[in-house]
């Protein structure tokens, strides 16, 4: 795949899973956070192509500016299954939240914070840019 049709496909995917868990949930904060986290991965995703395509800047310049490791390049199809398993939990999340049991909604939305954001952190982004 292509860095640009990479793109497309984040791009998609973030706004395409989170999107019916939003309208559900109504939550802000993690809008503004995946909104956020789109900006983070979409621009080193600009200065990588650059560098692939027009050989502009140093690999050292897509590695410094962002947290997200080499090995999701690496590892494409691996960075694929840990979004879908954010889809997947945000799917179980749309559905509890329409049910109105306020207990489950809290219970699935741990969930979604642990195995989909936090599966995905845990693999595949690095430290804290200083
Ligand atoms: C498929 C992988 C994946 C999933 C799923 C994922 N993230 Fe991320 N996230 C990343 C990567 C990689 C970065 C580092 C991006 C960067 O710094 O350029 C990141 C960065 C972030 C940041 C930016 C702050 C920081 O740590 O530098 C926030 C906030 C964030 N994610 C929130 C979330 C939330 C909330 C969810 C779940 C709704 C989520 N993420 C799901 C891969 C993922």
């Amino acid at each position: 795949m292509t860095v640009g049709a990479a793109i497309l496909a984040v791009t998609a995917m973030v706004s395409g899973t989170v999107g019916p868990v939003l309208a559900a949930g109504g939550e802000d904060t993690i809008k503004m956070r995946v909104q956020h986290m789109k900006a983070g991965i979409a621009k080193p995703f600009g200065v990588a192509k650059a560098f692939v395509t027009k050989g502009t800047g140093t690999a050292a310049d897509v590695a410094k500016m962002t947290r997200a490791l080499p090995k999701i390049w690496e590892d494409w199809a691996g960075f694929e299954a840990s979004a879908k398993v954010l889809a997947d939990e945000a799917a179980k999340l749309a559905t509890v939240a329409a049910t109105g049991d306020a207990a489950a909604i809290k219970a699935q939305f741990a969930m979604v914070g642990k195995n989909g954001c936090g599966g995905c952190h845990k693999v595949y982004r690095g430290d804290k840019v200083k």
